[in-house]
């Protein structure tokens, strides 16, 4: 089994994340760190409370940033994931009994990391801001880590740009700083943006499937996917959800799913692409070039989307 840390702004799409990762047998989540983006920070860790007490799942639940890591505080994106996150469904934190770790998301990463080298593969789904911390706190948790698989970027592949600006994806235009620290760090990167999740789709009846034949969380999931599959009809015109942040655990469950590309990747930091995600996938030295140096990184650009699909579904069900 992989040990994986979830760091997750849930979100309709990060739950279904969630208990992707609680249900295959192969994943041990053995944490939840959560981040501002989807909800606020109070609502994403309350959410994500929530649905530990719910299922009685073991993984710790830490608090992370409220903001990134540079800039002012960003306001959570509910026309996409409902007021507090979970679409239509507001979690009531009265009714939430367990409480967060005391140590912030960062200060956790980086002690289980130390405690457990080379075991743990850091699974990032919503804006980086806390894997910065930790990287900022801790350099050396680069030589410490398995791997970090982050859900979020888009770098023109199959004509996938941005979600929520031209060029950018949500995850990394929240706090392009902190991406781009992540992914210009030593440690192993990769990367599962729009350019792959753009391709898979949680279609109504797939959804309507879970919710018949998928016991409690596949009611859950169902339940808290009628917003987000608004959103989806209201603004794209597309029946159907597109599968963001489930590709993420996917990828560790299964590499073979995805097709890779290699290379130094870096986001842009201002102006009218800020948020932009880019790969240099070329040998060629250039006079002005602060790109040569940084390590490859691995970019999704291909998902065999079938079976991904199916991958989910057997999992839940
Ligand atoms: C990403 O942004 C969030 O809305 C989703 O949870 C996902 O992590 C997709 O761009
Ligand atoms: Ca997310």
């Amino acid at each position: 089994t992989k040990k994986i840390i979830l760091d997750t702004d849930p979100g309709i799409d990060d739950a279904m994340a969630i208990l992707f990762a609680e249900g295959h047998a192969a994943v041990d989540l053995i944490g939840i760190t959560t981040i501002f983006g989807n909800a606020t920070i109070e609502n994403s860790t309350c959410n994500a409370l929530y649905l530990k007490q719910k299922y009685g799942m073991k993984a710790d639940v830490s608090m992370g940033a409220d903001k990134p890591l540079l800039r002012p505080p960003v306001g959570p994106t509910t026309t996409v994931h409902g007021e507090t996150g979970f679409g239509e469904l507001q979690v009531n934190a009265a009714d939430v009994k367990l409480s967060a770790d005391p140590r912030p998301a960062w200060q956790y990463i980086v002690e289980q990391l130390k405690a457990q080298p080379g075991e743990i593969t850091l699974v990032a789904v919503g804006p980086l801001t806390n894997l910065a911390l930790a990287l900022q706190h801790e350099p050396g948790i680069t030589k410490l880590v398995k791997e970090v698989v982050v859900m979020g970027g888009a770098f023109g592949v199959n004509g996938h740009q941005g979600n929520v600006s031209p060029f950018a994806e949500a995850n990394i235009h929240d706090d392009p700083e902190a991406a781009d620290i992540v992914f210009t760090a030593d440690w192993p990167v990769v990367i599962i943006g729009l350019d792959v999740t753009h391709e898979s789709f949680f279609t109504p009846e797939y959804l309507d499937k879970l919710r018949d034949e998928a016991g409690e969380p596949g009611r859950f999931i169902h339940q808290i996917s009628r917003f987000y599959l608004d959103f989806y009809q209201r603004s794209l015109g597309i029946s159907g959800c597109h599968v963001h942040d489930p590709s993420a655990i996917a990828y560790v469950i299964d590499p073979s799913l995805f097709t890779l590309r290699k290379g130094p990747v870096r986001v842009v930091c201002s102006g009218p692409a800020i948020g932009h995600t880019m790969q240099k996938t070329y040998e060629r030295r250039h006079p002005h070039d602060d790109w040569s140096d940084m390590p490859a990184q691995s970019v999704g650009v291909g998902v065999r989307d079938e079976a991904l699909l199916e991958l989910y579904r057997n999992t839940l069900i």
